[in-house]
């Protein structure tokens, strides 16, 4: 099927707002209210900045670019848009929509809990202001501790079970019907509905963030929040947390963003677009942060005066507990409660959902495209699988099922290999420049050629030195890994790692299975090109391979640390010779008649791989083995005059830019008064570069 017969054919979104908007709702959700403003208190408060934002613009923003210009390339869901690339590499795409498939199955849970506390609190509305876990000083806490995980969750350690909780059924029904309603029309539907579910949870935010920063105390609140502490810059997993926090705030990796973009008009804009939706999502994240340390102040302060003092670090803790007990109880101890816990969990249902349905989307969009089945068919049959897996969650275990998975379908075993993988495949094995000529022959401003070297080098390397750190230290983890040294299975542990090992396999099958629609046709078949530096490749692959088997015998042999260490460091010298002899070759020779041998392509990739895997080995020596955390916060409790400089910073960075990116985008209309340049120019001229 060609290019064009699919843009007929293909449902597009109404509108460059429709498009946007679904984007940021599916990057806006329950990681930015619960997931960032914790990770930045436990992290080195203002310091985490630093790693966020660096991660934020080395791979954030041109991993988007990416996704968006392969979806829209190739206007098919990611498993057909990584087979468009490539027969072999569609495996690739259904990894990520697998794993996205995991994701699906527990985010409608935590849904559902917002849903009851929803209910909990419009009853408060009518009962007097009374809410089921109110409660004074820190008793109060702990009753607020009890009702969510006794009460609600009926919650148990460990990973057995224990029966469902059928009171959350019908919650966990509600949030898949409202899903199933929102997307089961088509993507049209979904472009008119983020209308309403991208702009209330902001305006819910900015209630709570107006009313949190009018509380007296907010200010010591806001110091937990702001106040740097720069040692935990030197600490390994606060960049492991930045970098896993921005690749799940931006929905990268399971292919969400790659769908959407299959979905968008011919000639809409791509780069303009990601950097709008990734400054977006970081102003949500910031600004939920200070809607909950503001008020957590507010509450310190209150609880002090009554003289039953609840100190903020006596209830900020990560995730569920961050939602639905701090945050609640905060709210319980201040006027008018019920109203605001209303507005707080009617912002996680708005933020949530589109988040959740985004996902589900991209599922739905890469089975209907692989089989030609009626969406219509699929949708129901999905949302039924998908929430007939939800019910583990919801059992008395249910909430430490979800803290594993999520641990390694989100940290830095499941996402940033994801993530790794995709730039590998792109920038190396296919070419990375038609993907940057098709996205700026669109776009309201271009990337240059360094976006290419991103995509192949930088990334690749910054995420593979963070898988290759976390599977050292897996490997190396004193109290074991999948087993204790006594023997003992750790079952978080292995469910975690069967999810990961199963996502592949049954990906594999997948991409095994015939399609039963026709085969996308991109440009550029590779079969038809003459190819070039078969020896060349040789010679490249041969200086890339000999370190990277040297190394994992090293490993595996008794041999003196000196000589060790020698192999060691042949990995990076022999790595960046490869690196440069590819690139070399690539750039000669992917041109429009001829095309780069896959040994030269290999080459590139196994060299990449070499170098982070050198600097990992360096960095796991460094740090050594997996630390305790301990959070520290400063120990005044005051705004410093840093805090307000990064305070400032902030909303510099947040403000120019989008400002910067709306201007372009009026400039653009108004250059050309109408789309941008035509189709063509992206997808043809492969010979200038
Ligand atoms: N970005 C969403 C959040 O921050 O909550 C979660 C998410 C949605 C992750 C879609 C991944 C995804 F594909």
């Amino acid at each position: 099927m060609s290019l064009e017969l699919l843009e007929e054919q293909r449902e597009s979104w109404g509108s460059r707002g429709g498009f946007i908007l679904a984007a940021v709702g599916s990057a806006v959700g329950l990681g930015n209210l619960w997931g960032f403003p914790y990770k930045l208190y436990s992290y080195g408060g203002g310091a985490f900045l630093i790693p966020y934002i660096v991660a934020l613009l080395l791979v954030g923003i041109p991993l988007m670019i990416l996704e968006f210009s392969l979806g829209h390339y190739s206007q098919r869901a990611a498993p057909d848009a990584f087979k468009g690339v490539h027969k072999g590499f569609e495996v690739v795409g259904w990894w990520g929509i697998i794993l996205g498939f995991v994701i699906v199955t527990y985010y409608p849970v935590v849904l559902a809990y917002c849903f009851s506390f929803l209910a909990y609190s419009i009853t408060g509305m009518f009962n007097g202001g009374k809410l089921p876990w109110a409660g004074e000083g820190l008793e109060g806490v702990a009753n607020a501790k009890n009702f969510f995980f006794q009460t609600y969750l009926g919650y148990h350690e460990g990973m057995r079970l224990g029966g469902i909780r059928w009171n959350i059924v019908l919650p966990l029904v509600v949030a898949w019907l409202s899903m199933y309603l929102c997307i089961f029309k088509g993507v049209r539907l979904v472009g008119k509905i983020v209308w309403l579910t991208v702009p209330l949870p902001w305006l819910m935010l900015l209630i709570l963030t107006v009313r949190g920063l009018t509380l007296q105390g907010s200010m010591q609140g806001l110091a937990y929040y702001l106040d740097p502490v720069w040692s935990e810059l030197a600490k390994p997993v606060t960049w492991r947390y930045a970098f896993g926090q921005v690749f799940f705030s931006l929905s990268l990796a399971f292919g969400v963003m790659i769908t959407y973009a299959s979905f968008l008009h011919r000639k809409s804009d791509i780069n303009n677009n990601a950097l709008i939706i990734s400054l977006a999502d970081f102003a949500t994240s910031f600004i939920a942060g200070l809607a909950v340390f503001a008020t957590l102040g507010g509450m310190a302060f209150v609880t002090q005066q009554a003289g039953n003092p609840v100190p903020v670090e006596n209830v900020a803790e990560g995730g569920p507990s961050l939602a639905f007990v701090a945050f609640p109880y905060a709210l319980a101890q201040l006027p008018y409660s019920a109203y605001f816990s209303f507005v707080f969990f009617f912002a996680l249902i708005t933020l949530g959902i589109d988040s959740a349905f985004s996902i589900t989307e991209s599922v739905l969009a890469s089975i209907v495209d692989k089989t030609g089945w009626h969406r219509n068919i699929v949708l129901p049959v999905m949302s039924i699988i998908g929430f007939a897996f939800g019910l583990i969650y919801i059992t008395k275990g249910g909430l430490n099922w979800l803290g594993a998975i999520d641990g390694f379908v989100n940290g830095t075993r499941g996402i940033t290999l994801l993530g790794m993988l995709e730039c590998i495949v792109l920038g190396w094995l296919w070419r990375i420049g038609t993907l940057r000529r098709h996205a700026n022959s669109r776009s309201d401003w271009k990337v240059g050629k360094w976006w290419d070297y991103m995509i192949r080098l930088v990334i690749p390397i910054l995420l593979g030195i963070l898988f290759f750190w976390q599977l050292f230290e897996d490997m190396n983890n004193e109290t074991g890994f999948l087993r204790t040294p006594q023997g003992r299975w750790i079952p978080e542990n292995c469910i975690g790692v069967a999810v990961l090992v199963l996502a592949p396999v049954i990906a594999i099958v997948l991409s095994l299975l015939k399609d039963r629609r026709g085969n996308i046709v991109l440009p550029h078949k590779e079969q038809d090109l003459e190819t070039k530096a078969r020896f060349g490749g040789l010679v490249a692959l041969t200086s890339a391979l000999v370190p990277t088997v040297q190394y994992i015998i090293s490993l595996n042999i008794d041999i003196s640390p000196s000589i060790k260490n020698t192999i060691l460091w042949i990995l990076p010298i022999g790595g960046a010779i490869t690196i440069v002899l590819s690139s070399y070759i690539l750039e000669k020779y992917n041109t429009s008649t001829t095309q780069a041998s896959w040994p030269a392509r290999w080459a590139g990739v196994i060299a990449t791989m070499n170098v982070s895997m050198f600097i990992a080995a360096i960095l796991f020596d460094l740090t050594g083995k997996a630390e305790i955390h301990e959070i520290k916060t400063p120990a005044n409790h005051e705004l410093t005059g840093v805090s307000y400089i990064i305070l400032a910073v902030v909303f510099l960075i947040i403000v120019g830019g989008l400002g910067w990116c709306f201007y372009r985008a009026i400039a653009t209309t108004s250059k050309f008064d109408g789309p941008q340049s035509p189709d063509e120019i992206g997808d043809s001229e492969e010979q200038q570069s």
